[in-house]
């Protein structure tokens, strides 16, 4: 969830993640105080307990969402794609750690043009990925192309709090307090300086549920998450 890309450049992001892989779950726990553990089950409840053979976690990162899927029983097989070797070989000790390399794949993939075969996943997700791929839209419309008729996506992204009084503390804390310590436990000095401007520009809310919409998806639910500053987006093929 912790990141850095500028919002101009977003291209080849995923090279930053290479640099700061070792850090980035200590980070995570650190600046999100550990509610994004909270957010991730949050999507196991969402998806319900119906059977899924082929689930794929797309910008899988060091594959917390991966595992945590892997441990569903209604789950059979998960396949985490990132473009980011540095992450996915941390994921790869983590997954192997918790016994779930039989259930549990990771691979490098890139998510604007999926190694993938069209209608063959029941579920995709993606958990603080789409925000930095160069062009979201592509990531959403192959998202589409791989999932089965009716088959589900969920993504889960940065949002920003409707509460003006909440939303002033919370930018306070994202423009100031992360950047400093994010660079610092990174020790990249760029790394977490445009966190914040990546997340103030992306679309969220209605504005996303509208692009996934234009993506081929339907019946598009968003489910704001502590105040608003993260949101999950359901949504049927
Ligand atoms: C903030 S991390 C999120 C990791 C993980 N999903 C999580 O929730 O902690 C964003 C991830 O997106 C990956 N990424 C960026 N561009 C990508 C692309 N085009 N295709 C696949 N992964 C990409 C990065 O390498 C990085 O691991």
């Amino acid at each position: 969830m912790a990141e850095i890309v500028t919002p101009e450049n977003k291209t080849e992001s995923y090279r930053i993640f290479d640099k700061i892989a070792k850090t980035y779950d200590f980070l995570n726990i650190i600046l999100s105080l550990g509610i994004d553990r909270l957010w991730r089950r949050k999507i196991i409840k969402l998806i319900g307990n119906s059977p899924r053979s082929n689930v794929l976690d797309l910008a899988t990162g060091t594959a917390d969402m991966a595992i945590l899927l892997g441990k569903t029983e209604n789950i059979s097989n998960v396949l985490g794609l990132d473009m980011s070797k540095e992450m996915i070989s941390i994921g790869k000790e983590k997954v192997l750690k918790q016994s779930l390399d039989r259930k549990v794949k990771l691979d490098i993939g890139n998510g604007m043009d999926l190694p993938v075969e069209s209608s063959s996943k029941d579920l995709v997700t993606i958990t603080f990925g789409i925000r930095n791929f160069g062009d979201f839209k592509k990531g959403l419309r192959e998202m589409h192309r791989v999932l089965v008729p009716k088959g589900q996506c969920v993504i889960m992204e940065f949002s920003l709090p409707k509460n003006i009084l909440i939303r002033s503390v919370y930018l306070f804390y994202f423009r100031n307090f992360l950047p400093f310590i994010g660079n610092i436990i990174s020790k990249d000095k760029m790394a977490y300086s445009y966190l914040n401007e990546t997340v103030e520009k992306f679309p969220y809310g209605k504005e996303f549920s509208d692009e996934m919409i234009n993506a081929g998806f339907s019946e598009v639910a968003i489910h704001p998450l502590t105040f608003g500053i993260a949101s999950i987006y359901v949504a049927k093929k």
